[in-house]
């Protein structure tokens, strides 16, 4: 093993300094003669960006599978898919030299029109946690180094170098972290990501209690943090915040600023060493896998196509499908013969091949005749004879297969979109071709949700297929024939109207700050509570087959915290196919000291059952499952009381609940003070019995300076007992400031003193 304390023993500080700031575009700075080698990066997530031409940050990248996006990828809800796909990530990481892939990416989907949301896994950040979890430990089971990003809070393309997210504590803690927090204690990632934007109007890039009190001591996060590419503007604030390294480089005024501030006492050396250690760690570990070689090209290529069939989501099926022989299919729109897999940007791959849906078609559809329209143009100009072609292809088949892919001037790295929809011409060719083909199914090619009220209602079927990766020609082929039964729920809710969506009154923010204003309320969370009705719900998905669920069990009805409980229910398939269902469960607090949403993801399993078949399926339950995060006490709290345990299909399909009761261990400081109000006073003290009937004198007497009325209301027509328990102890006390013979502030600390005794 090499001893990192004697190489760094041995480092000048110049040294220091450059192992802390990029080489390349891509890769660290070697010390030859400490025998120190070069880390190289790439991008990531869903395949290996590797530059054909190292050094250059934006060139044609070497040939590698590209996998489906976050979307899709999280939309199986299958985490040994997960893992697979993240080995054969490892696997080509290997073989393209690269030691660590930039990715996974486990942003909250805040809202759907977020231009990078394809590249994102979830709303939910129990889903999303595990889904990258999953995905790191399989990459690194090859040896492999991950960079978990973006860090944190970035959730919007616009302004996103600049912009501050401003986010209440506990919304960062139950939404915005969490998926990160699992990833980390799960899965350990080599690097964590930092973001560009400014949280709370600190740089991600600097920001101490994320990188530092978060992330490294209370997370235990072993790795380093390296820059968004670009994302650094001081370099020793950003290495005093916890930042690692800074990439891209090569940037010599960087490095020596560094060596500046330590020369002059701004910057102490043990920082800088302490980053220096972290790197080294990694780039140690990484020299331990021998890199180069190949990898199986065919195998990847049949496990995209695999997991692309697995993440895709049936929203609508009347019965058409799958597919029972046609004679005469229409294959209409330009994305069945340039078929749109990925997304625009920096995880952009260059695949190794790529499956034509038409063609995928033509090899499973036997003898049908297959004709082929491309519906609409690339660009976003109306021409109205290209779907008068495609109706007239239309009419003449017995189905019409609609291959409907978002433009990538609609959606991609580097700009949200302005709206939810699909252009013009696609809409117009949907409704026309519709209009004459009642067998008419729509095949979608988008990583976020897309408007579809206008037109659902007149087709037979709609495949949600995502940017589904180069595979995924083959697997659209595979589901509409029913050689795949499609298993994928909705990782995200399909709202009706933008209009509708929980930040749309907040984003994208103004004068360099976007205010979360929804809190907790993002996704399901923020429907359930208005009760708004959406497109398509969260965890929402169809199959081939049906399946049955029996009433939930738990292990324990009354349980304690810290123990946790296992839920189980029974599963069958009543339906004439195999097929596999995703159950979920939902936590519902009964009461609650802080709002809380109506129910929350906190566990899931997928399963696979024959026709017939039932399979119990049991998910535990933890301490996290039922708590929330208290900002009073700066913790996750549990409170004595009832939850309900929801079994569903999607959140909205619940289909066996169980109540439970849960019990507290925990023993929470005093947190009283000076603006304590009386129920907080007679709620939360451990010293309560001391203080209780002081308090209650004093609220009698109080109740005589507002003066008794009738029922139970005083002088002024409200009623005094709620009115006083809302105010601070202290605020109730000045009003009387003269019937106390001394300072009532005074009297209040001595009550405090008590409390805390
Ligand atoms: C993106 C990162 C990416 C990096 C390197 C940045 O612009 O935000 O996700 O890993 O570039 O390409």
């Amino acid at each position: 093993m090499t001893d990192i304390q004697s190489i760094i023993a041995q480092m000048t500080l110049e040294e220091k300094a450059a192992l802390c700031s990029g080489a390349t575009a891509w890769s660290t700075t070697p010390i030859g003669r400490l025998g120190v080698p070069e880390l190289y990066v790439t991008d990531g997530p869903h395949g290996v960006r590797r530059a054909a031409e190292a050094g250059t940050l934006i060139s044609q990248s070497l040939p590698a599978t590209c996998f489906p996006t976050a979307s899709c990828l999280a939309s199986s809800w299958n985490v040994d898919l997960l893992n697979q796909l993240g080995q054969a990530l490892g696997e080509e990481c290997i073989a393209l030299k690269v030691d660590v892939l930039l990715g996974p990416g486990t942003n909250m989907k805040r809202t759907p029109v977020g231009g990078r949301n394809f590249e994102y896994f979830s709303e939910d950040p129990y889903l999303a946690g595990e889904m990258a979890a999953s995905f790191i430990n399989g990459v690194q089971s090859q040896g492999v180094g991950t960079s978990l990003k973006h860090y944190a809070v970035n959730n919007q393309e616009f302004e996103r170098f600049r912009i501050s997210a401003e986010v209440d504590e506990r919304t960062l803690r139950e939404i915005y972290l969490p998926a990160f927090e699992t990833a980390v204690k799960k899965a350990q990632p080599w690097t964590v990501m930092c973001a560009y934007n400014k949280l709370n109007g600190i740089y991600c890039s600097e920001h101490h209690e994320l990188l530092v009190d978060i992330l490294k001591d209370e997370w235990a996060f072993e790795g380093f943090v390296v820059s968004d590419w670009g994302a650094v503007h001081d370099r020793v604030k950003a290495l005093q915040g916890g930042l690692d390294l800074e990439m891209p480089g090569p940037k010599d005024r960087r490095v020596k600023a560094v060596v500046d501030a330590v020369h002059a006492g701004e910057l102490d050396e043990a920082v800088l060493n302490e980053a220096v250690r972290r790197i080294l760690r990694i780039v140690f570990k990484a020299a331990e896998t021998p890199k180069g070689g190949t990898f199986d090209v065919d195998a990847h290529h049949t496990l995209a196509r695999q997991i692309a069939a697995e993440g895709m989501v049936l929203l609508k099926n009347n019965g058409l499908l799958p597919l029972k022989n046609p004679q005469h299919i229409a294959v209409i729109g330009r994305a069945a013969e340039n078929p749109h897999f990925q997304g625009g940007g920096s995880s952009h791959i260059n695949p190794t091949k790529v499956a034509v849906p038409f063609q995928e078609l033509q090899q499973l559809a036997e003898n049908a005749e297959l004709t082929y329209a491309k519906g609409y143009p690339t660009d976003n100009s109306f021409q109205q004879p290209l779907i008068d072609e495609a109706v007239t292809l239309a009419q003449a088949a017995d189905v019409a297969l609609l291959f409907v892919a978002l433009p990538g001037f609609k959606e991609s790295e580097g700009y949200d979109r302005a709206d939810l929809d699909l252009t013009p011409q696609q809409v117009a060719l949907i409704k026309a071709v519709a209009a004459i083909q009642p067998n008419t199914i729509v095949i979608l090619n988008n990583g976020a949700p897309v408007a579809m009220s206008e037109w659902i209602d007149d087709t037979a079927a709609v495949l949600e297929a995502w940017m589904m990766g180069q595979a995924g020609g083959g697997a659209i082929a595979d589901v509409l024939f029913g050689k795949v039964n499609p298993s994928g729920k909705l990782v995200e809710t399909f709202p009706a109207r933008l209009i509708d969506t929980p930040a749309y009154l907040n984003f994208p923010g103004e004068a360099g700050e976007v205010r979360y204003g929804e809190g907790l309320f993002i996704g399901y969370r923020y429907y359930d509570a208005k009760e708004l009705p959406v497109l398509f719900p969260f965890g929402y998905g169809q199959s081939y087959t049906t399946f049955a669920y029996g009433a939930p069990r738990v292990s324990t009805s009354t349980f304690k915290d810290v123990e946790g409980l296992t839920v189980s229910v029974d599963v069958t398939n009543t339906g004439s196919l195999a097929g596999k269902e995703v159950v979920q469960v939902y936590v519902h607090d009964h009461q609650a000291r802080l709002v809380r949403p109506p129910k929350e993801l906190k566990g899931f399993a997928k399963i696979e059952l024959q026709p017939g078949e039932t399979k119990t399926v049991s998910i535990p339950l933890d301490f996290r499952a039922f708590a929330f995060y208290d900002p009073a006490y700066q913790q996750w709290i549990t409170e004595d009381g009832e939850f309900d345990i929801l079994i569903g299909a999607s959140s909205a399909d619940i289909r066996g609940t169980v109540t439970v009761t849960l019990q507290s261990t925990l023993q929470l400081p005093c947190i009283l003070n000076r603006e304590s109000t009386i129920k907080e006073w007679l709620a939360y003290s451990r010293g309560k019995p001391a203080v209780e009937s002081q308090v209650k004198q004093l609220m009698s007497q109080m109740a005589g300076v507002f003066g008794g009325g009738e029922d139970g209301h005083d002088a002024i027509g409200m009623d005094t007992t709620t009115f006083l328990m809302d105010m601070p102890l202290l605020s109730i006390l000045q009003f009387q400031e003269s019937a106390f013979p001394r300072p009532v502030d005074e009297l209040v600390d001595d009550l405090l003193e008590q409390a805390y005794r």
